[in-house]
This record gives structure tokens, sequence and C-alpha cells, in this order.
């Protein structure tokens, strides 16, 4: 029983038949729909929703504690409550020297420990004091992570190509097919090879699948006592690191109070700090902070998070919203639509509250995308014109990364803008057939084409417009949408943090394997083994 959810629900009825052109037409509206920090503008006119709709969804986050949860998250209480943990990427981007506690401890100087133990690490690569095991210097740095010990840093060392430096390259292999390692490697020279193996529990399948079949491919062309120079770690779990068999001084630490999907800020962000430098790293840390210090102390109407989180329930509740896209114009940004499918999905996509109860308010959209203007010429028709509605977030720099001597660029933004444009005011019936009343068309033609032409607008969007895609920028954003995550969250009663889910999908595939590998066909359900007995069978031709 919610008394915000249904005035929420009557209010939407209310809006039955509004128009998005008109909201956006009323000169106040950049008064509450428009926001900043630093040079992040965030844009929320073009949004399903009047100032008494704000009012409503702030009733609903006092009524789902969403400020005090949020303080909690902040304080370090174990807000994950089901793996009884803090929740506390914040501190690994605390930038101020206040002090953060999780079980009476305070986190910093173990944080600071370890940047600095990565900054030092990062140095010696850079400068070359850290060699593979020939003397060589290292040229190209392979993370080893799936989930949160591969999205993060491969969307932010991609996001920012640009500020590359120190002539090292930077790869991800995260799929244990095989191909993946394999056609990372094959350019590649092991001599100059360093691999980073990023796991928080060290216990990931794939992850330790993948390192020991790198670890054969550096020790059949270098010798086993390579390895210590080709293989540095990224765990919580020191044991299982030595194990494996990498020296634990060579490993770099962090705790169970970063979920993984928050964790590019700790130490598994090295793939990102070995790229972009040090430096530049400090400033992703920074602009996440500074996020970090709007999300807390912003009242409601001013939150950025707080609204986009709010929004985002009242489009899944009160307009049946499935799915939201993610669309950056910006090519940089390519991996952010998978990014925030981990972070997102993986935090939301729940169906049982903290309490054990069942949610009664649909939970996680569907996160997908592709950047613009690729989308246009591929998904963009159906959500101009199809029958569902997807709100969309568009993302845009004012300035490119690079410098053109042409208009791409201003091409570029300029279909950001107009497709936002054209998803909120559509294209009316009346227009379209004065228009085709100009060509030679007869009358019929005329009654048959005009309905398909027809776009109905009204379709919501946020714009994040900032000036370019540098790290600090990187870390609002990020941030941004982590804290979004956690008011949703907050708003549909989940732990955000935890990830039961995936447990039963890797049980069975242990379950299953010797069955694969042997080709019996015993394990599994009868659908299994059928498929199972096929696969054999096209295995042996
Ligand atoms: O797929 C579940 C998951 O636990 C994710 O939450 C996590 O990011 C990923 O696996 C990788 O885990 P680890 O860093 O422990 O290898």
């Amino acid at each position: 029983m919610s008394e915000a959810w249904d005035t929420l629900r009557s209010h939407r009825q209310d809006l039955e038949g509004i128009s998005l052109a008109s909201l956006i037409d009323a000169a106040d509206r950049g008064q509450h729909f428009t926001h900043q920090l630093s040079d992040l503008h965030v844009d929320l006119t073009r949004h399903l929703a009047t100032d008494q709709t704000l009012e409503l969804l702030f009733d609903l986050a006092r009524e789902r504690r969403v400020e005090a949860l949020r303080e909690a998250m902040f304080s370090g209480e174990p807000v994950n409550t089901t793996e009884d943990r803090a929740a506390l990427h914040i501190a690994l981007r605390n930038q101020s020297d206040r002090p953060i506690l999780a079980d009476g401890v305070n986190v910093m100087p173990e944080v600071n420990a370890v940047l600095r133990k990565m900054q030092a690490f990062c140095e010696s690569v850079h400068n070359g004091t850290w060699r593979g095991s020939t003397g060589q210097r290292i040229e190209t740095v392979i993370n080893i992570g799936i989930g949160g010990s591969d999205l993060g840093p491969a969307m932010a060392t991609e996001a920012l190509r640009p500020w590359w430096s120190n002539g090292l390259h930077v790869r991800f292999v995260s799929n244990v097919d095989p191909s993946h390692l394999s056609d990372t490697i094959r350019d590649l020279d092991p001599e100059t090879t360093l691999f980073i193996i990023a796991s928080k529990t060290f216990g990931t399948q794939e992850t330790l699948t993948n390192a020991h079949a790198a670890r054969r491919w550096i020790a059949k062309a270098l010798g086993e006592t390579a390895v210590s120079r080709h293989f540095v770690a990224v765990s919580t779990n020191a044991d299982r690191v030595a194990a494996f068999g990498i020296d634990t001084d060579n490993m770099f630490e962090f705790w169970d109070w970063v979920g993984g999907r928050y964790s590019m800020w700790s130490a598994i962000g090295l793939s990102i700090a070995m790229a972009i430098g040090f430096d530049q790293f400090t400033a992703l840390l920074e602009g996440a902070h500074e996020m970090d210090c709007h999300f807390r102390d912003a009242p409601m109407h001013k939150n950025i998070p707080i609204l986009l989180g709010l929004l985002d329930c009242w489009y899944r509740e009160c307009w049946d919203c499935q799915s939201r896209a993610v669309l950056p114009y910006d090519q940089h940004l390519h991996r952010l639509p998978a990014y925030l499918q981990q972070l997102e999905m993986e935090s939301n996509g729940k169906r049982t509250r903290i309490d054990g109860s069942p949610t009664t308010e649909g939970t996680a959209m569907i996160v997908w995308g592709e950047p613009g203007t690729n989308g246009q010429h591929s998904f963009h028709q159906m959500l101009h014109q199809g029958t569902t509605l997807v709100p969309c977030d568009f993302l845009v720099a004012a300035t490119p990364t690079e410098t053109v001597d042409d208009d791409r660029y201003d091409i570029l933004v300029a279909n950001c803008l107009a497709q936002a444009q054209a998803l909120a005011r559509g294209h009316g019936l009346d227009n379209i057939k004065a228009e085709l009343e100009e060509t030679e068309l007869s009358e019929s033609d005329i009654s048959t084409l005009a309905p398909q032409k027809v776009m109905p607008g009204n379709r919501p969007s946020t714009t994040f417009l900032y000036r370019q895609l540098d790290p600090a920028t990187l870390g609002r954003l990020i941030s941004l949408f982590e804290h979004r995550v956690f008011v949703q969250g907050a708003v549909w009663g989940i732990d955000s943090f935890d990830q039961w889910g995936v447990e039963l999908g890797k049980h069975l595939a242990t379950e299953i394997l010797p069955s694969v590998v042997d080709g019996s066909a015993t394990q599994g359900d009868a659908t299994t083994r059928r498929l199972t007995t096929h696969m054999d069978a096209l295995r042996r031709g």
C-alpha cells in the first residue's frame, strides 16, 4: 500500500492527452527542469511531467525514505542487507579529508594507500622501471576480468581514448569463449605484454580460466619464471591470488564493501590509470566525488540523481515503460550502454523487497542503446513510431576531443538535437497532408500515405550536455548514473547491491560441464541432455 503511488497513478490519468510540446514551450519550463553541475547540463524539459508531477514524486521519495537511505549509504551502514555489507564506492573517490566508516573503522587510510600503490605501479610501467622478464618495456596491458571487473574499466578506457598517454595500449578480455583471448593476443609479443587479472572474488570461472590460458601463453614463450613479471592481480582475496601464483606484493587490494559493478574507482580501475596516467585517473575520481557531494547535499528539487531516479520510477510504474534507450552522440561512449546494463539491471532487476515481500511495482527497465548517429539508421524508427514508449537518454559534448577540419562534429550535434526534438514534438497529420498536397500525389494516395508518416511525438528524453568528454566529466556522469540507480532501488525497496539471480546459472554450468566434456549427456533436464547429445554428435562429425 502506498499513498504516494496511488496519488501518482491518478495524477497520471489527469495527464492523459497531455502535449509535451506545450509543456516545453511554457515560459518557465526551464526553471525546475534544467540543472547544472560544473559543465554538465542536464535538460529534463522533455519529460512527461509537470511541476505537480515532481512534487508528487518528492512525496514518493519521502514516503520511501530515499534521503535517509542515501545518508545510510554515505555513513557506511550495511545497506547491502542480504550480504550484510556497506556499499561505499563513494569512499573510493572521496577527495576530501572526511573520514568514512565501515564497521566503525575509517576506510580512507586503506583507500589512499592502495591509490598510492597504484600510482607507483603505473609510473613504474610508464617510465620503464617495471619491465618484462626479458628486460623489454611493457607496451600492452590486458585486463582479464568479467562483469564489474571488466565493463567499467573497458567503458572508461574507451571513453577516454584521447587521454591515452605513455605509449601504452590497453585491451580487455572477458568472455571465456577462447576466441576472445586469442583474438586479443594474436598480434602481441609476450615479452612486452602485462596481464592484470581483475576479480573481486578471484573465484570467477571465466576469469580464472582465461587467466590460466594467458599464463600458459606467457610461460610457453618466456618460461614459468616470467609469470611474476607479466601478471599482477586486483582482488579482495589474497589467498586465491597467491594460489594462482601471483606475488601478493603485486596485488592491488579492494574490499567487500565495494560492489563489483561499482568498482571502477577502486584498484579495478588500474587498467584505466595505466591507459590515461594517474593524474587523469585522479581527475576521474574528482569528477565522481563532485557528483557524490551534489547527491548528498542538494535538496530534492535540485538533485540531479534524485530527479532522474524518480522519473525512471514514474515511467516504469505509471507509463508502463519496459525499457530506456541510452543514446550517446559520442563514439567514445560506445561501451556505455553495456556498462549501464550491468549497473542498472544487475542492481535493480529484482522482484523481492529487502523485507522479503514481493515487489508490487515493476522494477529495472531494460537498458539498451547504441551511439548516435548509428542508431538513427537502425532502431530509431521504432523509437519514433513504434507502439512502445521508450524514454531516451541523449548524451553529447559541446566540443569534440580531437581537432576536426570540417563540419562532421556539428552534423553529429545537430542530429542529436533533432532526434530529441522529433521524439518530443512529432509531426501531425494535418501538416503532413498539407505537405503532400504540394506534390503530384492523388487525393487517395495522400490519404493512404499521410497516416504512415505521422510521428506521434510526446516521447520523453533527457539530454546530458557537457563541454568535452574528459576524465572529470566522465566521473560526474558515471557517479550520476550510479546514484540514479540507488534512488530507483530505494523507491522500489530492494537491495541494489546484491545479485542472487546470477547464482543458479553458475551452479548449473558447473554441474553440466563434465557431461559436455565427455559427451555423456547425463546432466541437466531432458532438453539439456537432448541438446548435449546433439552437440556431441555434431562434434564427432
Ligand atoms: O555475474 C556476477 C558477478 O558476481 C558480478 O556481479 C561481478 O561483477 C562479476 O560476477 C565478476 O566477479 P568477480 O570480480 O568476483 O570476478
